[in-house]
């Protein structure tokens, strides 16, 4: 098996309030010496421009947090692939928040991710279980689900990663165990198989109130290759630090 790259990917979210601010995290983790790592930054799309030009000398790669699923027409606020594309490296898609907030279900994450596939976009597919799920030993069956309802059909070799982010560890400060993540991976990784694609070439990210002190933990565990980072992003030392654990 060939190595796979590592990836720490910063999901700004709803933040910060503010361009100047947004500018200033940006300038920061631009500073960020990544290694090995391929660092990138999902700011909101109202700042995504300004900070990818704040970037521009830099290697962290500029993410959106969402994508239309059709590529233009009448579908007022949405974010189009292909402009994303001439200005980010990759999106995520299928984020939980969007999933709860924004109406995506499996057959609209699948459509958003070859939407985004289709311009060159790099993908991060994000899956996870809720609370409720997760108590009911569902988590294998969730992600078995939305891994397959999402890649059926995506073609071998496509730009593609996915974050497995429990619900129930996002934002909360209750990060899930390492052996949890390693395991949920191994999940992702058979149900990508099953669907053709080659799972061994695909990074496994973990997210879920990853922080500086608890990163080494995950940059440890079989089979996660990296960290999709909500709240500690916000925080350039911290960001700095999660990096480090995964040089
Ligand atoms: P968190 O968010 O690190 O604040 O828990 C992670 C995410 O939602 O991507």
């Amino acid at each position: 098996m060939t190595a796979r790259q590592r990836i720490v990917i910063g999901n700004w979210k709803m933040n910060p309030p503010t361009l100047p601010e947004a500018l200033d995290l940006a300038r920061a983790v631009g500073t960020i010496d990544p290694g090995e790592v391929l660092v990138g930054v999902a700011p909101p799309a109202l700042a995504l421009a300004a900070v990818a030009h704040a970037l521009g000398d830099t290697q962290v790669r500029i993410c959106g947090q969402d994508v239309h699923w059709e590529a233009k027409g009448a579908y007022t606020a949405g974010a189009s692939a292909a402009l994303l594309g001439e200005m980010a490296w990759g999106t995520l898609v299928g984020h939980s928040e969007v999933r709860r907030d924004l109406g995506d279900d499996d057959a609209r994450v699948g459509r958003k991710l070859a939407s985004a596939l289709g311009v060159g976009l790099h993908v991060i597919l994000c899956v996870g279980e809720s609370e409720t799920e997760y108590d009911a030993g569902a988590t294998d069956a969730v992600i078995e689900r939305q891994v397959g309802a999402a890649l059926n059909g995506i073609a071998r070799g496509a730009a593609l990663s996915v974050a497995y982010e429990p619900i129930w560890a996002i934002g909360t400060g209750r990060p899930a165990t390492a052996s949890h993540a390693s395991a949920a991976a191994a999940t992702v990784r058979r149900a990508m198989s099953a669907a053709g694609l080659d799972a061994d070439a695909t990074a496994v990210l973990y997210g879920g109130s990853v922080t500086g002190g608890g990163a080494a933990e995950f940059a440890g565990a079989d089979g996660i290759d990296g960290a999709l980072v909500g709240g500690a992003s916000l925080r350039a030392e911290e960001f700095a630090q999660i990096v480090r654990a995964f040089r």
